[in-house]
């Protein structure tokens, strides 16, 4: 039942960008239309946030000295990075965070980077312990992830920013009450982008009880 539903899924485009969509750390240097980071950005802000209050604004960063100063600004934590990785065993975790570690090397190569930032809203206490004051962005972040898959592109869900420290919000000349929430580095892929390895759909779904396995 289920590889039926995900066999006819892979034809539809929007399932098969989400099965696809793993975060892409390498890219080529070609550079990505404007026009196609702008149909990124609408992707981006169809996502629904907490009465729709759209606490998203977003700082794209293509020409070739900002990003070569943003490199610069994460390369410097490449070694703190590196050393906060927990040790694994495990060879997907380690290719996982090699190509994390490329990422912050070579951060300045990157073709566009998007800086997800939100507002800071003076939501009230119950909220904030809830995650609200993310969660609009990171669906908009979301979004924006499958709509690059879509389109060909990589693309990767990142908090790359905290690396830069307080440098990088006052070279992006962010007010005092705009934040970088997500740091998205976009390019064409080098190579082929596989299928995303997740648990399976029968380990995470339960019907009607948790731990009843029967659709009823
Ligand atoms: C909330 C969140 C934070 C993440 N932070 C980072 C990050 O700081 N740097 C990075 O390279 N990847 C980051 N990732 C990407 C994950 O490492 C990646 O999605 C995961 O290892 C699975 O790999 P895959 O998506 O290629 O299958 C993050 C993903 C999420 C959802």
């Amino acid at each position: 039942m289920v590889e039926d539903a995900a066999s006819m899924l892979s034809r539809n485009d929007v399932f098969g960008a989400l099965g696809t969509s793993r975060a892409v750390r390498r890219f080529a240097p070609n550079p990505v239309p404007i026009e196609t980071i702008e149909a990124l950005i609408w992707a981006a802000t169809r996502a629904a946030s907490p009465e729709n209050d759209q606490p998203w604004e977003f700082v794209v960063v293509t020409d070739a000295a900002t990003r070569a100063e943003v490199g610069r600004l994460v390369a410097a934590a490449a070694d703190m990075h590196a050393a906060s990785l927990p040790p694994t065993d495990d060879p997907s975790v380690r290719r996982s965070q090699e190509s994390a570690k490329h990422l912050v090397r070579h951060f300045g190569e990157t073709p566009v980077m998007i800086f997800v930032c939100h507002h800071v809203i003076d939501y009230p206490e119950a909220y904030v312990q809830a995650g609200v004051g993310f969660s609009g962005v990171f669906m908009a972040a979301a979004n924006l992830l499958a709509a690059a898959r879509s389109l060909g592109l990589g693309a990767a869900f990142t908090f790359t920013h905290m690396l830069a420290g307080p440098d990088l919000p006052q070279l992006l000349e962010l007010p005092d009450d705009v934040a970088i929430t997500v740091t998205i580095p976009v390019g064409w892929p080098l190579g082929e982008v596989g299928p995303v390895s997740r648990r399976p759909v029968e380990e995470v779904l339960h019907w009607k009880r948790f731990g009843l396995r029967e659709a009823t």
